[in-house]
């Protein structure tokens, strides 16, 4: 599958068969998110790969958003590094970059997955804080439940003439 085929067949999965992911296929997510561009090559993010199964199970109990992880082997927390800003401010975007390329990556892979959203709802953001230990300086930005797909996905063309401006408004 080459890169604009997974950008235009990539949805949100989230049920998932009970077949675990390999090790190199997750690292290869991994791998996929630090290639993304940030703010003057600041790459300010951490990765924390969740796979214990009560864990991935207790998540529901901090983001009813995100009961699929009952189903998910796997779910990695995209977060931000304060300590590794250069230009404040730009981690959102940095950060965002980098889980976008693990959706695309595990299409490409064949894994689904699901952009479940943590930042900057306070009481989410403190709430994962709190359940996995992160230091101050770590901000959770989203949660990207993983798993081989229970069912195929439809592909939707979203393209719309309408919301393409040339020059000037
Ligand atoms: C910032 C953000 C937050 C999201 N939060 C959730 C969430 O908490 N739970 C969920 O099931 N999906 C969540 N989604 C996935 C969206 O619902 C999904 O991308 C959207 O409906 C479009 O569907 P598609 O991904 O299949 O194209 C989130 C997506 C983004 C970008």
């Amino acid at each position: 599958m080459n890169t604009s085929e997974a950008i235009r067949t990539r949805r949100s999965v989230r049920s998932y068969l009970d077949k675990p992911i390999p090790k190199g296929v997750i690292e290869e997510l991994l791998r996929a998110a630090m290639s993304a561009p940030s703010a003057g090559n600041e790459q300010p993010w951490q990765f924390l790969v969740i796979d214990d199964r009560k864990k991935l199970d207790s998540i529901t109990g901090i983001n009813p958003n995100a009961k699929m992880c009952k189903e998910a082997q796997v779910a990695i927390l995209v977060c931000g590094d304060a300590t590794k800003e250069k230009y404040p401010g730009f981690w959102v975007q940095d950060c965002s970059a980098a889980a976008q390329n693990i959706l695309l990556a595990a299409r490409e892979l064949g894994v689904g997955s699901v952009w479940t959203g943590i930042y900057p709802i306070p009481e989410r953001v403190q709430a994962f804080k709190k359940h996995f230990g992160l230091p101050d300086h770590i901000t959770p930005l989203c949660l990207i439940p993983l798993g081989y797909p229970a069912k195929d996905t439809a592909h939707v063309d979203r393209f719309q003439q309408n919301r393409i401006h040339h020059n000037s408004w």
